[in-house]
């Protein structure tokens, strides 16, 4: 099959998500798969097959694997919203994950998470290697496509007139199976991991898309900031950022040609 006929697998977590992808959809047929419905058709002039896969790393994962194996695409682009981890960034930024860490997984003790790579047995000394890592030349092309792109600001009436413009991060995405809604934990996740921002799937699909061999592209628009106020800043914010993330979609699925 040539190259431009392989679909690109889409995963969105929630419907929000979606719907900020699904207008610049065309061609759209639907099926179901594993008791999800998976949307295939025309996206920024690919072929695509988008699954909104729900919240955490076990449906992420299956949702992958449904996309790499089932309807065999040829790579894996997330999108949607993230806590902001770094405090320099604000809501309503953006992070592309250069690095993904499930930051849940390893040996739990009295100091807290020794983290080790998903698979391998949490005994013995902590190694560097638990974090997936984008290749050079797609951590290259991705700066290429993102130089001089500008992201839209969000309204006024939500976040107030004298806010700085929206940035992007290209860093490191962490993923575990909890919805971080406190300051220790936050200060935790930057400390351990020198996160920029936090989600509770990415670093599932990048573990499905290394055993495929496919590349996985994670970008996230900041919803919160981690901290007590996240679960307000998110059902406030979640509607209004992740359009961001699809205009970054568009931006960047041609560095996956
Ligand atoms: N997704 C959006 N905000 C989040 C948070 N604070 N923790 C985990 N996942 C998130």
């Amino acid at each position: 099959m040539l190259k431009e006929r392989i679909p690109l697998g889409i995963i969105c977590a929630m419907p929000e998500e979606i719907a900020a992808l699904l207008g610049d959809m065309s061609a759209i047929k639907r099926q179901e798969l594993a008791g999800r419905e998976v949307l295939t058709g025309q996206l920024f002039g690919r072929p695509v097959a988008m699954i909104e896969s729900g919240i955490g790393k076990v449906a992420a994962a299956m949702t992958a694997t449904l996309l790499l194996d089932g309807l065999k695409c040829r790579a894996i682009v997330m999108s949607g919203v993230a806590g902001g981890i770094d405090p320099a960034l604000a809501i309503g930024d953006l992070v592309v994950a250069q690095r993904l860490v499930q930051h849940d997984y390893g040996r739990l003790q009295a100091d807290g998470v020794t983290p080790f790579r998903p698979g391998v047995p949490p005994f013995g000394p902590g190694r560097a290697d638990f974090g997936y890592e984008l290749p050079d030349d797609l951590v290259a092309r991705i700066h290429a496509a993102l130089d001089g792109f500008k992201l839209p600001s969000l309204p006024a009436d939500l976040v107030g007139k004298d806010v700085r413009p929206p940035m992007i991060k290209i860093g490191t995405i962490v993923s575990g199976d909890q919805f971080i809604n406190d300051e220790g934990a936050r200060a935790r996740l930057q400390s351990v991991f020198g996160a920029h921002a936090v989600e509770m799937e990415g670093a599932a699909v990048a573990q499905v898309a290394e055993a495929f061999g496919v590349p996985a592209i994670v970008i996230r628009s900041l919803s919160d900031l981690a901290g007590a106020d996240s679960h307000l800043d998110f059902g406030k914010f979640v509607a209004a950022v992740a359009p961001t993330a699809a205009k970054v979609v568009e931006r960047l699925v041609s560095v996956l040609d």
